[in-house]
């Protein structure tokens, strides 16, 4: 894709733009004639590479594995749906998809999903996922450098200073928002709405309790030896042994990069850079008690 005439302003955070990459018209189809089935459907929220890829992963093992034919065919990203991409897709295909209906999204605030999606409705399960900032940056530095060129040259020569610097830390230009008033706008809305906050870094640390966690959660009987069967065929280690799943994924290495906690100890480089995201996050999780 070339993603630059699709970088849009659809709407604005504290006055700034954030540029999203979806087409007006999908929006529109979206707002004017998505329905919700509240029962069932299951969105998974992210700040971008917080583990997004792995969360629909886990869903997907947990709820279709024992699917055949035309669904278990479907590469990740259409069996579970993400809606804010550009996609050859409309309403009328998220219609077609079979109860439960698994979708991922990295929309920055409640409010903009419950004028696209849930229309007022606050029963709908959410799960969001949390991860250290820090290694967000680095992830999504290596992402876009990978996307570079579509995205922007300056991109793809950027040392990770620079990235931190002038696009993580900017409010006009960085995807989505900072990351700390997408978490803001989610965590304080735990108790408003139906969300499960799950963190990266618990995954890491025991996959298959946040796998049972997130079966509960979704009202899913689970007996403790599949939890260990889900975590072990969506481990890292599988995943990226799994060609047909890179292959179909497109971006497949960005989204499947090193798949560790504390990568930035090996990046940033300014100390004061360092200590500012720690200090943000570290409020924000405080405020939150999460
Ligand atoms: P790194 O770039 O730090 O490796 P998202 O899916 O939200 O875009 O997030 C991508 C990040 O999640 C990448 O982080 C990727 O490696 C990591 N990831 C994806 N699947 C994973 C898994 N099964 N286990 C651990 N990390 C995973």
């Amino acid at each position: 894709y070339d993603y630059s005439e699709y970088l849009i302003p659809h709407g604005t955070i504290n006055g700034v733009a954030i540029p999203f990459f979806t087409t007006p018209e999908f929006r529109l189809d979206l707002r004017q004639n998505f329905k919700l089935r509240p029962e069932s459907d299951i969105f998974i929220v992210t700040y971008p590479k917080s583990g997004t890829t792995w969360m629909q992963n886990i869903l997907r093992e947990m709820l279709f594995a024992e699917e055949k034919g035309e669904w278990a065919d479907l590469p990740l990203t259409d069996r579970v749906p993400w809606l804010d991409h550009i996609r050859d897709m409309s309403v009328g295909d998220l219609e077609r998809l079979p109860n439960p209906r698994v979708f991922k999204c990295h929309n920055h605030s409640p409010q903009e999903m419950d004028e696209l999606f849930f229309k007022g409705d606050k029963t709908p399960r959410i799960i969001y996922v949390l991860r250290d900032p820090r290694d967000v940056s680095v992830s999504l530095f290596y992402n876009l450098q990978k996307a570079g060129k579509t995205i922007s040259d300056w991109m793809t020569k950027a040392s990770f200073t620079d990235f931190f610097k002038t696009y993580f830390r900017d409010e006009k230009v960085v995807f989505y928002g900072p990351w700390e008033k997408h978490v803001e706008n989610w965590l304080s809305a735990r108790h408003e709405y139906n969300i499960l906050v799950v963190r990266y870094e618990d995954l890491i640390a025991d996959s298959s309790k946040e796998i049972a966690r997130i079966a509960t959660f979704i009202g899913w009987d689970c007996s403790a030896e599949r939890v260990r069967e889900i975590a072990d065929k969506t481990s890292f280690a599988s995943v990226t042994k799994e060609k047909l799943f890179k292959v179909e994924n497109g971006v497949s290495d960005s989204f499947l990069r090193k798949g560790v906690v504390g990568d930035w100890e090996n990046h940033f480089v300014d100390v004061e850079d360092e200590k500012l995201m720690r200090e943000i996050a570290e409020e924000l999780f405080k405020k939150h008690g999460v």
